[in-house]
């Protein structure tokens, strides 16, 4: 089914903290003067028509780290490491040029309005909604923050963790079980490198056994693409490979199917409360939808900077 047509830009201030009505107006005008109601053409270029460049967006490396300030897509400096090397990032976080030729469209048309934090955000819902998923209101008004945390970044949650270490990380930014079911749905689309999951293939017990949680089919395709040797560490497989460019709920049907791609995807079946999740999103795509927009609007909040905290960037890469 197509996604609905949508008739303008839904922007929303209404979860974030209160700041100044001046502020919000000028962010608005000048989304509308970048992004013309009914020109769906420019409103794929915001959104990314390319599946390879959504993900520096989407991925919560942006989002959990000191929060949604775009510190992510600093580059290094001789005061600050960025983020973008930090290993749950590094030749993962992908797209930052789609980000820079957005923000310089938006600097022309209006100067220092609209940050690169809300550019990022507001990219985010627009990759899901192009690829056939949700659209739901994004709260805007964030500013940019004044530097990065690489080793912040490095705390992200990892594939190779335990669910609860997961969970923990998600419930100490204000987020809980459901988000974190809901949200990693996201891997419904993209592709994971090898070794993110090689691990579960060849030797997963120490006695030469792959993961019992495997599919035996999904296995077999795995092994092809992911030989047991160190150059196939960066080859990419699909995260969800029935439906790998469209955003759905087959990524819980994989679940089911003890087809999840990586340990901390498979995972969620292990725990009951989080397979009770799974079962029902898998079953129900509407209800997946509406949870993964409530669940982003959330992600999104987290550590905002607004009022005269941070800055408007004029360059994404840079502090001013
Ligand atoms: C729950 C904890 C999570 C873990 C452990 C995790 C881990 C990973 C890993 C290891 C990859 C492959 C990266 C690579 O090989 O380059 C990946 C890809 C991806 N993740 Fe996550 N992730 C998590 C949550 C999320 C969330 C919350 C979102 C967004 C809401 C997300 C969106 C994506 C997307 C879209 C890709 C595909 C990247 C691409 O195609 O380039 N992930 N994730």
């Amino acid at each position: 089914m197509d996604a609905p047509e949508v008739q303008s830009i839904e922007t929303s201030t209404e979860n974030l903290p209160p700041q100044d009505d001046e502020q919000d107006k000028a962010i608005d005008e000048c989304l509308d003067i970048q992004i013309p109601n009914q020109d769906r053409s420019q409103r794929k270029q915001v959104g990314f028509s390319s599946i390879r460049h959504k993900i520096l967006v989407f991925y919560p490396g942006s989002k959990q780290t000191a929060g949604c300030e775009g510190s992510v897509l600093l580059d290094d400096t001789s005061t600050f490491t960025g983020e973008k090397t930090a290993t749950p990032n590094k030749d993962s976080v992908r797209g930052f040029e789609v980000i820079d030729a957005i923000k310089e469209n938006v600097e022309k048309a209006c100067p220092s309005t609209v940050s690169c934090a809300d550019i990022l955000t507001l990219a985010a819902r627009e990759s899901v909604y192009l690829t056939g998923g949700p659209y739901w209101p994004v709260p805007l008004g964030r500013r940019d923050g004044l530097t990065a945390n690489k080793a912040a970044a490095n705390e992200l949650p990892s594939p190779f963790e335990p669910l609860k270490n997961i969970t923990a990380k998600f419930i100490s930014k204000g987020l809980d079980l459901k988000d974190v079911v809901v949200l990693s749905g996201a891997h419904t689309i993209g592709f994971a490198q090898c070794f993110t999951f090689k691990q579960r293939l060849f030797d997963f017990d120490g006695a030469g056994n792959p993961d019992p949680t495997l599919d035996a089919s999904l296995l077999t395709n795995l092994r092809t693409v992911c030989p047991n040797q160190n150059d196939s560490d960066t080859n990419l497989a699909s995260l969800d490979a029935t439906t790998t460019n469209k955003f759905d709920n087959n990524y819980f049907k994989n679940l089911v199917n003890n087809s999840g791609l990586l340990q901390s995807d498979q995972a969620l079946m292990g725990d009951n409360t989080t397979a009770l999740f799974v079962m029902n999103y898998s079953k129900f795509p509407f209800l997946f939808s509406r949870d993964f927009g409530i669940s982003m609007v959330k992600m999104g909040n987290i550590g905002v900077l607004t009022g005269q905290d941070g800055e408007i960037r004029k360059n994404c890469r840079m502090v001013n």
